[in-house]
């Protein structure tokens, strides 16, 4: 190569350095601009509505209602570049069983104020899952970030000392900005398998919101694979976490 080469070489690789380095700049103010305050925005509905539920003057069911209402309408992207995905993509190894669960902060958000709920991401490789679960005294929403899952809900209607007698309610495929929630009384079992190659969710949840249900809000772990019974009831077996991932991980 030539000395003029040579130098045009630089000359334009440095040019496309310096382009890319400014488109960079651009999107992130672009951002900032004119998406945070929509995402911003969004984030102070959800924790109004969460301080409303804590208060008793949305019930569990309306609660649901109106997060899968908010849920519907966030900017899909936005949401994504809030919480850093292609961040949590990079850094962050999927595991062999189970899912992610990655954190993200909301120290940017102006006038947030106390946030009562706790969030965060999960990830799965193929056919790992977010294994089958219930919940107490906890309402949780899901929106699928990016790839393909299999959810599947199931209304928990009865306890036994050893089983759960559940209902299948949901059992599809979900795609980005496709949404789903949990009560106590809607839906309270979930168990959602990645289909493509790599899938990622944002989650939020509210414990203890009732007073007047007893027991912690840590996961139930459950077998929906049990004796089917009359009106397509299953009596679906409590599991440990380690037999849960053993089984569906
Ligand atoms: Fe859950």
């Amino acid at each position: 190569m030539t000395a003029d080469r040579r130098q045009f070489a630089k000359t334009a690789l440095g040019s496309l350095v310096a382009y890319g380095f400014l488109e960079t700049c651009h999107r992130n103010n672009l951002f900032a601009e004119t998406v945070r305050p929509t995402i911003d925005a969004w984030f102070k509905d959800l924790s109004a509505m969460t301080k409303d539920l804590r208060g008793r003057k949305l019930t569990d069911l309306e609660f649901q209602k109106k997060m899968e209402e908010l849920y519907a309408k966030v900017n899909l992207e936005a949401l994504c570049g809030f919480v850093k995905l292609d961040e949590i993509e990079k850094t962050k190894k999927l595991p062999d069983s189970g899912a992610l669960s990655a954190g993200f902060d909301f120290k940017k958000i102006p006038d947030l104020g106390e946030v009562t709920f706790g969030k965060q991401i999960f990830g799965c490789k193929k056919d790992r899952s977010i294994v089958p679960h219930g919940h107490l005294n906890m309402c949780t929403g899901f929106i699928i970030l990016k790839g393909e899952w299999h959810g599947r809900h199931y209304d928990r209607l009865e306890t036994g000392k050893d089983h759960y007698i559940v209902k299948p309610t949901i059992d599809r495929k979900f795609k980005p900005g496709e949404l789903s929630t949990i009560s106590d009384h809607k839906d309270n079992v979930h168990w959602f398998k990645a289909v493509s190659e790599t899938a990622y969710i944002f989650n939020v949840h509210v414990t203890g919101y009732d007073p007047e249900i007893k027991g912690n809000s840590g996961r139930l772990y459950v077998d929906p694979d049990g004796e089917k019974l009359a009106g397509g009831l299953v009596k679906a077996p409590k599991m440990t976490s380690e037999a849960c991932h053993k089984k569906y991980g």
